[in-house]
């Protein structure tokens, strides 16, 4: 349910939507899920000392939070939305891309 989230509101509504989504959502944060999540099921080949990148540019790199914020709305339509398409190779789990959600939309921004 909530892994449709993305897809069904549009720019104007979104805002206030997300008010709402996020509210009594657990806080996920970088540290408590962002970095081995992405370590895990992105840095293969998106991290900038991988050796081989299987074509990720070179500018989307998740190293540190910040570079991860750079990226957040990227991210979400990738890897989070209702039709995900990262990783390439799937694998990742719906309660781990529901996570993606609560961070990436819900916490601090930044953090
Ligand atoms: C097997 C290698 C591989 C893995 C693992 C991988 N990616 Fe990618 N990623 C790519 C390639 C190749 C591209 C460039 C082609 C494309 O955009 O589809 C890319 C592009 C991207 C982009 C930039 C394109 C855009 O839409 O703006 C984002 C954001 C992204 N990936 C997010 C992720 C996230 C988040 C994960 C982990 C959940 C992940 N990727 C895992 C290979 C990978």
């Amino acid at each position: 349910m909530w892994l449709l989230f993305l897809a069904c509101v549009g720019e104007e509504e979104s805002k206030d939507s997300t008010v709402s989504f996020c509210r009594d959502t657990p806080v996920v944060t970088y540290e408590n899920f962002g970095r081995s999540f992405l370590t895990e099921s992105c840095d293969g080949c998106h991290a900038a000392t991988t050796t081989d990148r299987h074509d990720a540019p070179d500018a989307v790199t998740f190293d540190t939070v910040e570079e991860v914020w750079r990226w957040d709305e990227r991210i979400l339509a990738r890897a989070a939305s209702a039709d995900p398409d990262m990783p390439p190779q799937g694998g990742v789990t719906d309660d781990d891309r529901v996570r993606l959600q609560w961070w990436l939309l819900c916490a601090d921004p930044g953090t």
